[in-house]
């Protein structure tokens, strides 16, 4: 079963001009969740042989950056270099050659396998965080990311990461990965830009009630709606969820 669904996407790819059956990966993961529109900008990081790239090409038609340690036989629209997405100064060169910021940065660069499982996926999680942080530094506000990470004890704790920095998130196996496969793909949309983050805890004061009755207060000029709370309060709340432009919190203490 595992081998006639490699062999389908594999001959599908011959057939379709793609360099990597793990094209349609890309495609199947867009067209769940929309990440990538016409016109956007899209970095692509560990990016060889440039299957991805050619999806990315096709989808947007806007500028499309890709890097990896390996060489990437150039394809049309597209400015690949190599560069290694765990250093920090490849950031500066994707900004460089993107000439901005980008709607999209996607990844699916994976660590060579040793085989020994446990050190497989602490490398491919180490992957992925830095590749969360290129997309944080990279991605306009609202900018979308996907990333594949291979399962295993770290995989949650990563999850969390990546939830608090955008504003929804899911973790996707696509049709083309394949069944036996540890690997899925981390899908986060919206880059959060605004000052909390869930689980945040502060003091606050209520300035005025919104709409539903909730209490609303201020921080850096983000609004932040507290449950059940009064005009002109003093509170400690926890922040539990964020949205691009307001959070939501509960109240944990009344202050004098
Ligand atoms: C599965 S392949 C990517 C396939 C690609 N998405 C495609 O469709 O053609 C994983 C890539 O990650 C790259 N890679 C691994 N570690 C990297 C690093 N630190 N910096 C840049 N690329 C890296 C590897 O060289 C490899 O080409």
């Amino acid at each position: 079963m595992a081998r006639d669904q490699k062999d389908y996407y594999y001959r599908l790819a011959k057939e379709e001009g793609y360099r990597a059956r793990s094209a349609y990966k890309l495609l199947q993961v867009n067209e769940k969740f929309n990440i990538i529109k016409r016109g956007d900008n899209v970095v692509d990081l560990g990016a060889a042989p440039g299957g991805w790239l050619q999806v990315a090409a096709k989808l947007s038609g806007g500028k499309i950056v890709g890097v990896d340690l390996e060489d990437i036989v150039p394809i049309p629209g597209v400015k690949a270099f190599r560069a290694d997405i765990t250093r920090e100064s490849t950031v500066d060169l994707v900004k460089e050659a993107l000439g901005g910021d980008a709607d999209v940065v996607i990844c699916d660069a994976a660590p060579n396998l040793t085989g020994v499982w446990h050190r497989d996926h602490a490398v491919s999680v180490d992957l992925c965080s830095s590749a969360l942080k290129m997309a944080k530094k990279l991605l306009k506000p609202q900018g979308n990311f996907v990333v594949k990470v291979f399962q295993g004890d770290l995989f949650q704790g990563y999850l969390n990461e990546v939830r608090k920095e955008f504003s929804s998130v899911h973790a996707h196996s696509p049709p083309a990965s394949r069944k036996e496969s540890a690997e899925t793909y981390v899908v986060a949309k919206k880059m959060l830009t605004g000052p909390v983050r869930r689980g945040d805890v502060l003091d606050v004061q209520i300035e005025y009630l919104g709409k539903s009755g909730d209490g609303v207060a201020m921080v850096e000029g983000f609004a932040i709606i507290v449950r059940k709370a009064q005009q002109g309060e003093k509170l400690r709340i926890k922040i539990d969820a964020v949205k691009p432009n307001f959070a939501f919190a509960d109240i944990l203490e009344r202050k004098g």
